[in-house]
């Protein structure tokens, strides 16, 4: 179709040609420049404006833009009126411009007209003509204006750098953080930036890399574990530098607390120790209760929170915990860069006293076991205890019966040869027995 309509056009044109030359001839058309467009950057996502002024305009001549964009696979151009509405626009091609009828506007008074691009983006870039059309029998013909020179819009685009580094250590594995003594190589990068940014490393002004500044050799200290390690590219598609950052060393510290577990009765004492250990060194500590942060739990449960911190740890003492059961109290180490570490302890409170370390409250609990069998058995043994004390009172009693029936007999014997106590108690006991 679109072809259909170029060869009607060519057709008119060829009809026309002699008219058209008349008209030049007559003076028709001899427009005069005043301001001319001027070549204009535009950075993407923000927006860029032509400006075409002529004088000696007849009624018939309009002004008119001409568009070519760089990135269209064939040359395409398109004209856009001051009489068009650019919301309307149609294209040829319906390719890749088509979608930007909405972001191109023309507008102005008669003998100006000024082309506005709203939300610039990188495929706009290309070539922009102020031209002036005739409409002769329904055929539209385009002039150049020949002081008008197409102008150029550029489209800067602002930088995304991009930070990297490389273990140059020979052992270095492939995932393990580098340490201490290891030398990294940073590398800073960007694809997009137009035009292409300068990129330096913030790293170290005493020790910069005046080869490439884009490139950072750096040996690892401790001081550097945890550290962002910046750079900066700098373009005129952006007013600020735009920074990217790499952290090549990132150990974290790791803690302990001690004890493991604090069995208390109610009211005893509570202390625990955490110590750090990290690179380059501790800087804070943290103590938690059941993860609060000791500033933030309930003070009527905990009235009583005391840390003290010293050269080589954290000291955590608490009073009169309103609490029984488990309380779970953690520490965490913190190193100037922010890398963290946390350990936890626990202590059990009860009402009843028990045994502190670990390994003796095990052997309580196995006491307590042992313990569940006789009350189990209690009653049976009691009662089979007591059968046996009967059984035995019946054979003291039987064979005291007998004895006795001896003794009666001997009784005599014996007061006659005048041992008197133990006949005495005898002769009671016969007289008990006998009474019976
Ligand atoms: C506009 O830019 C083009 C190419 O970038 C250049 O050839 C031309 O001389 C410039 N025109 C003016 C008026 O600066
Ligand atoms: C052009 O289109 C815009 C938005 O669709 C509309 O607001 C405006 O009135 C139109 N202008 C003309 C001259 O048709
Ligand atoms: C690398 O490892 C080898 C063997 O473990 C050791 O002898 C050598 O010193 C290491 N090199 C470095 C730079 O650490
Ligand atoms: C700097 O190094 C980077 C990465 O190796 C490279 O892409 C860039 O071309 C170098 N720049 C200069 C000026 O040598």
């Amino acid at each position: 179709m679109a072809l259909s309509t170029r060869t009607v056009s060519c057709l008119q044109l060829l009809l026309l040609l002699p008219v058209i030359t008349w008209m030049q001839s007559h003076g028709v058309g001899a427009i005069r420049a005043v301001t001319r467009p001027i070549n204009t950057t535009g950075v993407v996502g923000q927006d860029a404006e032509f400006s075409c002024s002529v004088a000696d305009k007849s009624a018939n001549e309009v002004l008119t833009w001409r568009l070519q964009w760089d990135d269209t696979a064939s040359p395409q151009s398109v004209h856009l009126s001051a009489e068009h509405n650019a919301t309307m626009l149609e294209f040829d091609e319906s390719a890749k411009h088509a979608t930007y009828t909405t972001r191109y506007s023309v507008n102005g008074p008669i003998h100006t007209t000024v082309l506005h691009i709203a939300n610039i983006q990188p495929s706009d870039a290309g070539s922009v003509a102020c031209m002036y059309q005739i409409t002769v029998s329904g055929s539209v013909i385009y002039y150049t204006i020949p002081e008008y020179t197409p102008v150029r819009l550029t489209v800067w685009i602002p930088p995304t750098p991009t930070c990297s580094f490389t273990n140059l250590d020979p052992n270095a594995t492939a995932y393990g953080s580098p340490t201490i003594g290891a030398t990294v190589e940073l590398t800073c990068a960007d694809t997009v930036g137009v035009p292409t940014p300068e990129l330096t490393w913030r790293a170290d002004e005493r020790n910069p890399n005046t080869v490439n500044r884009s490139v950072y050799y750096h040996e690892l200290q401790a001081e550097d574990n945890g550290r962002w390690f910046e750079c900066q590219a700098i373009s005129p598609a952006s007013q600020t530098p735009v920074i990217c950052s790499v952290r090549p060393m990132a150990v974290p510290p790791t803690a302990k607390v001690t004890p493991d577990v604090l069995n208390i009765i109610e009211g005893g004492n509570i202390e625990f120790t955490c110590t750090g250990s990290g690179l380059p060194e501790i800087s804070s500590y943290q103590w938690f209760l059941d993860g609060s942060p000791t500033h933030a739990v309930n003070s009527q449960i905990y009235p009583s929170i005391k840390v003290t911190n010293t050269a080589t740890g954290s000291v955590l003492t608490l009073e009169k915990i309103s609490k029984l059961g488990q309380t779970v109290v953690s520490c965490e180490v913190m190193l100037s860069a922010g890398l963290t570490g946390r350990a936890s302890g626990l202590v059990v409170i009860s009402k009843q006293q028990v045994t502190v370390t670990p390994a003796a409250r095990q052997q309580a609990h196995s006491e307590q076991q042992l313990g569940t069998a006789p009350s189990v058995f209690a009653i049976p043994l009691a009662f089979l205890f007591l059968l046996l004390i009967l059984m035995v009172a019946l054979l003291v009693w039987h064979r005291q019966l007998r004895h006795d029936s001896d003794t009666q007999k001997l009784s005599s014997d014996t007061t006659v040869n005048g041992v008197a106590p133990k006949q005495a108690k005898r002769s009671w006991k016969v007289y008990r027995v006998t009474t019976v």
